[in-house]
């Protein structure tokens, strides 16, 4: 649903709907009185049985005194008590209870915390996000341009101070969006060519974006990655997105995308089931699209670089096949044992390219990798493998922050050892066991010594459940994640 957020001063005026947010002192909310008989909001409470605690609510018709077509008493007593009853949570919850009402007003003043400005932007946040919604293609239920905007206004005494808390997190909801709707897009609209266009326009908030040429890659000795592009028709590019908004002689931090706009498995062809999901293999270069918009948008102190790798992995007879022997940028060879094992190819010369050239004081690279990712941990958390202690925790505590939760696995030399080839210096798959480890050993051979972490998002980037805070196939996971770690860390 489209909605238009905006903050005021409590007024009675009127609205079609107006939505009571009370906290654990009582279902007195700020501005009852607004309803025309203070004490109706506590009867009607009581009547419903409503707990302010439980995070539930209730809703009934206005009385005639009020000028509000309805109301919506909802419970905020208990957000922010634990991990998953957060005020970011309570805003998405909040907002798909606002059905077709589309002049809404919120009075938020509740209790203590309902002061608390930080709170309140991350309520709106929480709405923002759950308004987002894929239906472009939708034509009979959707009839263009007939969808009315919500105008949602949030009325607090201290509205200024939470618009004014809102602004950054209005550059995080544009940056989840993004990645979200990158991640929806089908591939016959979004080749590696459209990708890239989407990194340019970037560049009117400041990022600096270079886009590299099949050819330009070829003269770098990009044959890993220019290998996985040889069966598609749409030729690959290499995205390389610059934002300096921290001190000039700091080293930046850098963030590599897989962006695999469709996946066949090539050659080694995937079955038919399910297939169509794999619209969603370029989610690893998604978040780092929507994380450096969110960055600039926000206009974040630190010196980021963002590379996406996309390319289309189609069979063809132009397909590399399995057998085939490539030479990486490093400069070490790889045996092709199976182009479905093709992610790792992209980002192998992603990472070894925006190391050498960039002496990044970290990477961390993004991957809808391994289906074994999803068989290991599901959907709750994205797989983290890292060299480095530091970083590991820096990320997990990001995870935990904000409910984008990462789950680290080992890397370890007997794992490395499974990808020896027998003809090459590799080979790009390990066997059947482990198969997210020895994906993590591929990248790990191409980092060099810096601080480096992989998260293979491959279960929490698209085909996501539905939560309070995002309602579409695809989650943007890792964008909120990413933005924190930078955030708290690495800004200053
Ligand atoms: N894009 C897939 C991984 C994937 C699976 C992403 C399910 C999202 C959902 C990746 O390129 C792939 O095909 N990996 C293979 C590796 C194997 C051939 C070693 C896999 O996981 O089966
Ligand atoms: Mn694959
Ligand atoms: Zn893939």
């Amino acid at each position: 649903m489209k909605i238009d957020l905006s903050f005021s001063k409590p007024s009675k005026t009127a609205c079609d709907l107006a939505i009571f947010l009370v906290g654990e002192d009582g279902v007195y909310p700020a501005h009852a009185e607004f309803i025309g008989d203070e004490d109706l909001i506590e009867k009607a409470a009581e009547l419903a049985g409503f707990d302010a605690k439980d995070g539930g609510s209730f809703s009934f018709v206005a009385p005639k005194s009020a000028p509000f077509g309805k109301v919506i008493v909802v419970g905020a007593g208990s957000a922010g008590d634990n991990a998953e009853n957060t005020w970011l949570n309570l805003g998405g919850k909040t907002l798909s209870k606002v059905g077709s009402s589309e002049k809404v007003h919120i009075f938020s003043d509740a209790g203590k915390e309902g002061q608390d400005p930080e709170l309140l932007s991350e309520f709106a946040l929480g709405m923002t996000l759950r308004a987002y919604d894929f239906d472009e293609y939708k034509t009979v239920t959707k009839k263009k341009g007939a969808e009315k905007t919500h105008k949602i206004k949030m009325m607090a005494s201290n509205y200024l101070a939470i618009k004014k808390a809102f602004n950054s997190r209005q550059a995080i909801a544009d940056g989840v969006v993004l990645a979200r709707r990158l991640v929806n897009e089908p591939a016959n609209t979004l080749g590696p060519v459209e990708f890239a266009a989407e990194a340019k326009a970037l560049e009117e908030l400041g990022i600096k974006t270079e886009i590299l040429t099949e050819k330009q890659m070829t003269k770098l000795g990009m044959h890993a990655l220019l290998g996985v592009a040889l069966g598609s028709e749409r030729p690959p590019r290499l995205a390389i997105m610059t934002w300096n908004g921290g001190k000039k002689s700091e080293d930046p931090i850098a963030f590599v995308g897989k962006g695999v706009v469709f996946d066949t498995g090539g050659i080694s062809l995937k079955p038919g089931g399910g297939m169509e999901d794999m619209k969603g293999d370029m989610g690893g270069a998604a978040a780092v699209i929507g994380l450096m918009k969110a960055l600039a948008g926000r206009k974040a102190k630190a010196n980021v670089v963002g590379i996406l790798g996309l390319v289309e992995n189609m069979p063809d007879g132009k397909a590399q096949r399995p057998g085939d022997i490539v030479t990486s940028m490093s400069g070490q060879t790889i045996e092709i044992i199976n182009t479905d094992a093709e992610g790792r190819l992209v980002l192998c010369d992603a990472l070894y390219y925006c190391n050498e050239r960039f002496k990044p004081k970290f990477m961390i690279n993004l991957a809808t990798l391994t289906g074994a990712v999803l068989v290991a941990l599901g959907q709750e958390h994205a797989g983290l493998f890292s060299n480095d202690d530091e970083l590991s925790e820096q990320i997990t505590e990001a995870g935990l922050k904000t409910r984008e939760r990462v789950w680290r696995l080992p890397i370890d030399k007997a794992y490395d050892k499974m990808i020896d080839s027998r003809f090459a210096d590799m080979k790009n798959t390990g066997g059947r066991f482990a198969g997210s480890i020895t994906a993590a050993q591929f990248l790990h051979r191409f980092v060099g010594e810096t601080p480096w972490a992989h998260l293979d998002v491959a279960g929490t980037a698209m085909n996501s459940p539905k939560t309070d805070i995002s309602a579409t196939w695809a989650s943007g996971f890792g964008v909120r994640l990413l933005n924190e770690l930078v955030a708290k860390n690495y800004e200053s």
